[in-house]
């Protein structure tokens, strides 16, 4: 988990339907240890009440530029810089208009202007609002700008509407912000973690699985966590839930996990942890293959894309790429011929023998195979392997 100091969040709820869980997001930031200071702009007012909003928060809530009060008590530059972490939830379009265009007309877009500190947004909005060009085009603004984002989710929506707009679940904002203000040596860089396995369908209710538990990718991702990066999260269906803080994506087949990956963008470091099939059904059926006495269906196979690969030799290639080997037999030889054919910096190798007792267990005993050679580390617990590979990770990005 990421590091749970008590921080001092400036939460501004914009006026959308989500403000609702903007006052779970304050409760559960408090059971945290964390201090909220409310912001509501007078559209929120329509969604949920000061009243309400203070008792959560324990606080005063502000809402206008020129309340007198508010100014004498603490000015809204202070305001703004009270705060380790200005958190907009909901984030909506109009909001992320004005913050797109540096607009300061009234106390939540003047605080988001005069802020020095970073700015994390909960997006919240209509599946075509999100989708607009103004939208994508406000919100690509935003992320050159620096602008921290969780969310928005793909679901139903209020509006009965699906697809993405939904706003992220409070327990996702909440690992987002102690992921943004966590202070480690990995602060400031952004890490792609593939996790899991991937389903390969054969029809509408068949797949082709394998028995990755994720449990490796998610420890690797909480460690990361842990040192203050950014992690994008690409996960097939896992047993072991995504950690909280992680930019989440989550796939079902490689191709998916191939798409997600080569859309994560300004990546310092990609570890592919991910047990990819290597194979899918070369033309899934749309409809369930019936037994219906005609003899037995016969797959034909199409090989999947080894998306490590294909990402060590793309022109966007993370300055560090780390891949996994799981091996039954000749592990050394085997893994440091796969760093070379995969293109990547480091390859993550381990025994798989049943008789290691790796496989679903706690433990694990890697060698780390790097261009200077291998280096066997001692058996220790997943959780520390992951530990220590954040560490050499750390290193290798300072
Ligand atoms: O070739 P093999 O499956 O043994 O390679 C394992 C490494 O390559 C892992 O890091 C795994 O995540 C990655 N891989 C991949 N795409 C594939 C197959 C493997 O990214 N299709």
């Amino acid at each position: 988990m990421a590091d749970t100091h008590s921080k001092k969040i400036l939460l501004i709820i914009g006026g959308g339907i989500a403000a609702f869980k903007s006052l779970d997001l304050i409760r559960r930031l408090r059971e945290r240890g964390h201090t909220v200071t409310p912001v509501l702009t007078k559209a929120a007012t329509e969604f949920v009440t000061p009243l309400s909003v203070s008792a959560l928060a324990g606080e005063k809530v502000y809402q206008h530029l020129f309340d007198l009060n508010d100014e004498a008590e603490m000015g809204h530059i202070e305001l703004s810089r009270a705060a380790d972490l200005v958190v907009v939830a909901p984030a909506t379009a109009d909001l992320m208009g004005k913050m797109a265009a540096g607009l300061a007309n009234d106390l939540a877009s003047t605080l988001l202007m005069a802020t020095d500190k970073r700015v994390l947004i909960a997006p919240s909005m209509n599946v075509r609002m999100w989708d607009h060009p103004a939208t994508q085009r406000n919100l690509a603004t935003l992320l050159e700008d620096g602008i921290l984002t969780s969310g928005p989710n793909e679901g139903d929506m209020a509006c009965g509407e699906f697809g993405f707009g939904r706003m992220a679940e409070p327990m996702e904002i909440v690992g987002a912000i102690e992921a943004a203000v966590n202070d480690g040596p990995l602060k400031g860089k952004h890490i792609l973690v593939t996790s899991g396995p991937t389903h390969e369908p054969i029809d509408p209710v068949r797949y082709i699985a394998n028995r990755s538990s994720g449990a490796q990718g998610a420890a690797i991702a909480q460690a990361l966590l842990g040192l203050g990066a950014r992690v994008t999260f690409v996960s097939g269906p896992a047993d072991v839930p995504a950690p909280m803080g992680v930019d989440l994506v989550a796939v079902e087949t490689a191709a998916e996990m191939l798409a997600a990956v080569e859309s994560a963008k300004d990546v310092d470091a990609g570890i592919f942890a991910a047990a990819v099939a290597d194979w899918r059904v070369a033309s899934a059926s749309d409809e369930k293959i019936k037994k219906d006495g005609n003899g037995l269906p016969v797959l034909e196979f199409a090989e999947n894309p080894d998306i490590l690969a294909k990402v060590c030799a793309s022109s966007t290639r993370p300055k560090l790429v780390v891949g996994f080997a799981a091996e039954t037999q000749n592990v050394i030889e085997n893994a440091t011929a796969k760093r070379k054919r995969k293109g990547c910096d480091w390859i993550v190798a381990n025994d798989v023998s049943p008789a290691t007792g790796i496989m679903g267990g706690s433990e694990n005993d890697v060698t780390l195979i790097t261009a200077d050679g291998a280096e066997d580390w001692p058996r220790m617990g997943k959780d520390q392997v992951s530990q220590k590979l954040a560490e050499k990770i750390a290193e290798a990005l300072s």
